[in-house]
């Protein structure tokens, strides 16, 4: 059964633009974890300020290899080198997404949540 880790992101007003160019000019290298079922940057629009990043993983344990693997801190090192903040802290220990010139991190807060999918569907063949 997949598992649903979404990273939820609070983000300024003024950073959302950031954020966004933060996220199309990321590593790319999650495509290649294993068990890595899909990734999603989902902006808000309605009912909530916060963007969610959406990733759909194989098992639990596919997530926490590659959390504590190099394709996460490889893709997220820039993001603590660019928010010019947390020298040597790993990712995480900061808030936010992002290598943006050293304005600092573009959000201000993050949490995760974890779901199980109990029941899914893909359009008809
Ligand atoms: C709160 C801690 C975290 C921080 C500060 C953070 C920061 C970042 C940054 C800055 C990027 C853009 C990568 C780049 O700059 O090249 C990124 C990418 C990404 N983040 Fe996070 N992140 C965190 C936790 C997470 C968690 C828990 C997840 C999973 C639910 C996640 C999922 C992703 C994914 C899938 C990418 C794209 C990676 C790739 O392209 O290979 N992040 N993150």
């Amino acid at each position: 059964m997949s598992v649903v880790k979404i990273n939820v992101l609070t983000v300024p007003a003024e950073m959302r633009a950031e954020l966004e160019k933060r996220f199309s000019d990321r590593a790319g290298m999650v495509e290649s974890a294993d068990g890595f079922e899909w990734f999603e940057l989902l902006r808000p629009v309605e009912g909530t300020e916060r963007y969610l990043v959406y990733t759909r993983w194989r098992s639990e344990e596919d997530f926490q290899k590659w959390q504590q693997g190099e394709a996460f801190r490889r893709g997220h090192a820039q993001a603590a080198a660019q928010a010019g903040e947390n020298q040597g802290q790993e990712p995480g220990q900061g808030h936010g997404h992002g290598h943006g010139h050293g304005q600092g991190p573009a959000a201000s807060g993050s949490e995760v949540w974890t779901f199980e999918v109990a029941e899914s569907t893909g359009p008809k063949a």
